[in-house]
């Protein structure tokens, strides 16, 4: 452990070092009505180097930068990026983060997104958004496991209410999705499927509850699954249900890089939406057009970061601004929600 995180800080320093705005990666993706790149050049000029500093500090390994990405695609394909996923319902009040069993989010990723709110409303205000914050800090994320810097589009506000349960089910995709559901999930947002592939790349970091893919090993399993990888995951994961988690990556767990992407043409990824995408010949190619060019995964990366990023944003004068990223400005005592009664849906993203 002692070793791991010797090596990941050396990466830390390692890639800062590098950051110049000659290594930003300049995408071609339009910048969405009320967004802006110096949004907060007057009203927090060091908002990006307070959350850069802290995220900083306190990732000790990928695991939390691999919640704190996360926390993006969850936020942003449910409802928009507003936070809406960080809102926390009062006396056991359901919220998105709660309202699905086993969604399996960190919930030290939520505790680090309200600690930079706290630190940069102390400098500035309350002028900077939860929703920005979370763009911020999976951007952060990726280049400081060794992935491409890049600016973020500012601006957004924060969601007054909760998605729906149905709207969360309905708009995440799930590890047992094969290509097509997932192609057909990121059409809904204008999201092709070289955002799909660039965007489950996000997986080259970060881990994985047993239960997210024991369906793949149990009953029977998956024939597109490599034999010996199958053979240590069970290992790991001797029943379904088993509660341990395990490195998405196995080549390169705590580095943002395009090893994923092998994993994937060695048959040795985790879910079947991802393993699916080098079987489906509609991004085969792109799978392994990412897994011989990192730089043009990179590119690609940011370009479909953006994009998500970008996704259903309230921007101007809707939404509001929170003075505390779990809860509504309105009501801090009581949020209410349309969440209905859910079952049981083990691990379903
Ligand atoms: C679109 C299809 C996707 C599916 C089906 C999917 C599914 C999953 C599942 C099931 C897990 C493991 C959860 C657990 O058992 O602990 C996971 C983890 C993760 N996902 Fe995805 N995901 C998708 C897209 C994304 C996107 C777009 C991103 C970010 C850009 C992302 C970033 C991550 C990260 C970083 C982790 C590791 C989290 C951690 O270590 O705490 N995923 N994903
Ligand atoms: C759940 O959401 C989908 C898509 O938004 C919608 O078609 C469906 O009617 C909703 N179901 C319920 C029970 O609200
Ligand atoms: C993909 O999954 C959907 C939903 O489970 C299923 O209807 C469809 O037949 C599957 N497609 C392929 C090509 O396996
Ligand atoms: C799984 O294990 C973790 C720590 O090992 C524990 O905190 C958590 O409560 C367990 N979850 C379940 C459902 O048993
Ligand atoms: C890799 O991708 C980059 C970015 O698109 C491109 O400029 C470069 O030529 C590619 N390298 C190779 C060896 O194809
Ligand atoms: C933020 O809101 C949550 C949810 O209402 C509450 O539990 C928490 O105490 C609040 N934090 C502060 C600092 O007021
Ligand atoms: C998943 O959720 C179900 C129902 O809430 C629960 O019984 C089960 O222990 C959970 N599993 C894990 C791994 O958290």
């Amino acid at each position: 452990m002692a070793n791991l995180s010797t090596k990941f800080l050396a990466l830390v320093a390692f890639s800062l070092l590098l950051l110049s705005p000659l290594d930003l990666v300049k995408a071609q993706v339009p910048i969405a009505p009320g967004l802006s790149l110096t949004f907060y050049s007057k009203s927090c000029p060091n908002l990006e180097s307070i959350v850069r500093k802290r995220l900083q500090s306190v990732f000790k390994d990928a695991g939390l930068a691999a919640g704190v990405l996360r926390l993006q695609y969850h936020d942003c394909f449910v409802q928009g990026c507003d936070a809406s996923l960080l809102l926390d319902g009062s006396a056991g009040g359901p919220s998105e983060k709660s309202a699905i069993p086993n969604l399996t989010l960190r919930a030290q990723a939520f505790r680090a997104i309200e600690d930079l709110r706290n630190r940069v409303h102390k400098e500035c205000g309350r002028v900077v958004s939860c929703a920005d914050l979370v763009a911020i800090a999976a951007r952060d994320a990726v280049v400081l496991t060794g992935g491409p810097n890049y600016n973020v589009p500012l601006g957004r506000r924060d969601g007054l209410n909760f998605a729906t349960a149905n709207a969360t089910i309905t708009n995440l995709v799930a590890p047992t999705s094969n290509t097509t559901t997932l192609l057909a999930k990121l059409a809904v947002k204008n999201l092709d499927a070289t955002d799909a592939v660039a965007l489950s790349g996000a997986h080259t970091i970060g881990s994985s509850h047993c239960t997210s893919f024991t369906e793949r090993l149990y009953p029977n399993q998956d024939p597109t699954m490599d034999k010996t990888f199958a053979n240590n995951l069970k290992d790991t994961c001797p029943t379904p249900t088993t509660n341990k988690t395990l490195d998405m990556d196995i080549r390169s767990p705590n580095l943002f890089d395009n090893k994923y992407y092998v994993d994937l043409m060695n048959r040795q990824t985790l879910f079947t939406s991802d393993q699916d995408m080098y079987t489906d010949s509609r991004t085969r190619g792109i799978v392994t057009s990412f897994a011989v060019n990192q730089t043009l995964f990179f590119e690609r990366f940011v370009i479909s970061m953006l994009k998500m990023g970008q996704l259903g944003v309230l921007t101007g004068s809707s939404g509001e601004i929170r003075a505390n990223c779990s809860a509504r400005n309105s009501d801090n005592l009581f949020i209410s929600s349309v969440v209905g009664d859910e079952g049981s849906h083990a691990s379903q993203f």
